[in-house]
């Protein structure tokens, strides 16, 4: 398996300049690395069990054997899940079978629909087009009472019933959630329903490689062992704790003294690959909700975190690269790049007398793709932007999963550096509660007065 690799060169002081990392500060965070890194793999057997995942055997066994029963039996895989429980299976499915999956899957295999909104108009779109008989529900759920997805669950289970029948319905409802906890569970075990578990100590933010993300994939033809194996390959890697050596520990470390030092208040994943766009989404939540906190683990306040933004190249040269190259010094970059794309398409040199197309001709996408990429990293750098290279050998299962576990461990790195605790998320629990609450649920009755009582003066609207 060949490694991905994590290239700093246009972070380092030596090449960019006053707003790059020197070899000082690198190697002044060198011990505390070692002692954040000591710190989350001491957690590794207790709390922190999705740095096991990669090591599922029977997991990914069930989760096959779940696929190869089921499959040839729907058009369609529908996730109904929302942030940690849809992220990584919509980014699985971009990067590994491409833009154009859905439109034409292959013979006998899904297409894979993440309908992570309650948007009336999404849902009643999808109702008005798909027919349910067609499509396989995974419920994914870790608390098994996320309103979004219950909600959708108690509607596509409803239509399931009134199309086939109680009996019927059953076959087109896999539910993935908690082994105990929350409403479902006791809901798989009433109706029957086919489940999978997201085990204790995975959060939804670090699940993707559970059957989270593992069912979803599977079931629309992604290699799973591979992208496992791939984790696992990155697990053994950031075993060290030495920081040159060890990818998650120096981007942990990249990302702190950005912020920390450099007042890059904003982390932009700038994907030069139109296939591995979403995980630049995936990384945002992966980043937003664990590292953006109020309190420190010391319950100092400290309203930590960088914002996340995704970018793809080359859409966004158009778009961002003007503010990124001359707006303010608050942001650091990192590529997401592939070394051996796997196709190419050879530009026609026509009209080869007009010097705005000659230099086209004959050259081929990948060439230019790789010039642009390659243009707006030294335009950057000739603005004093640093970014750093994540760079893939090839868009497939095991590289992909390489770049999952970097970007886990990473984080979890980066809220020992921060302080901060990269497992929980408080500030979600607010909105949740008021929704609870305006929604009439038994038990939020109180907050409901409150927030009645406490509604702002309206201002008159501008129409
Ligand atoms: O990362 C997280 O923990 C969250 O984004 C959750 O995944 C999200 O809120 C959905 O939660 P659940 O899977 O419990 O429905």
């Amino acid at each position: 398996m060949e490694p991905i690799a994590l290239d700093i060169t246009y972070a380092h002081a030596d090449v960019i300049g006053e707003h790059g990392v020197s070899d000082s500060e690198l190697d002044a965070l060198a011990e505390r690395g070692a002692q954040a890194l000591e710190a989350v793999e001491g957690r590794r057997a207790t709390d922190l069990r999705w740095m096991d995942l990669p090591y599922q055997e029977e997991v990914l066994r069930s989760v096959q054997a779940y696929a190869a029963r089921v499959a040839g039996r729907f058009e369609n895989v529908v996730v109904l899940g929302i942030g940690g429980s849809a992220l990584g299976p919509r980014a699985l499915h971009a990067a590994l079978n491409g833009p154009y999956h859905d439109l034409a899957p292959p013979e006998g295999v899904p297409r894979l629909f993440v309908l992570d909104n309650v948007d009336p108009e999404l849902i009643d779109a999808f109702l008005q087009t798909f027919d349910p008989a067609t499509c396989l529900f995974n419920v994914i759920s870790k608390s098994g009472s996320t309103a979004e997805t219950m909600s959708q669950f108690l509607i596509l289970r409803r239509r399931l019933i009134e199309a086939l029948g109680r009996e019927k319905h059953r076959e087109h409802l896999v539910i993935t959630t908690d082994a105990r906890a929350g409403t479902l569970r006791p809901i798989v075990q009433e109706e029957g329903y086919d489940s999978f578990v997201v085990p204790d100590g995975v959060g939804g933010r670090f699940s993707v490689l559970s059957p989270v993300g593992l069912l979803s994939a599977a079931l629309v033809g992604i290699d799973t062992p591979a992208l496992c194996a791939g984790a696992a390959r990155m697990d053994e890697r950031c075993r060290t704790p030495k920081l040159r050596d060890n990818p998650a520990l120096m981007y942990a470390a990249l990302q702190w003294l950005m912020q920390s030092k450099g007042g890059k208040n904003i982390a932009v994943t700038f994907s030069y690959s139109q296939r591995l766009a979403l995980l630049g989404d995936w990384y945002a939540q992966l980043l937003a909700e664990s590292i953006g906190k109020k309190h420190a683990r010391d319950g100092s306040i400290v309203h930590a975190g960088p914002t996340p933004v995704r970018a793809v190249g080359v859409t966004d040269q158009h778009s961002q690269v003007q503010l990124y190259t001359e707006g303010p010094f608050d942001k650091w970059f990192t590529f997401l790049s592939v070394a051996t794309p796997a196709a190419d398409v050879v530009i026609p040199s026509d009209f080869a007398d007009r010097d705005a197309l000659a230099y086209l001709g004959g050259h081929t996408l990948g060439e230019l793709f790789a010039a642009e990429r390659d243009g707006t990293r030294i335009a950057l750098c000739d603005a004093g932007r640093p970014s750093v290279t994540i760079e893939f050998p090839r868009v497939e299962a095991s590289s992909v999963g390489q770049y999952l576990y970097l970007m886990e461990l990473s984080v979890a790195l980066m809220g020992e550096f921060y302080g901060v605790d990269a497992f929980d998320q408080p500030g979600v629990e607010g909105g949740k509660v008021a929704a609870y609450a305006l929604m009439g649920r038994k038990g939020y009755e109180e907050r409901r007065a409150e927030l009645e009582a406490g509604a702002p003066p309206r201002k008159p609207r501008i129409r």
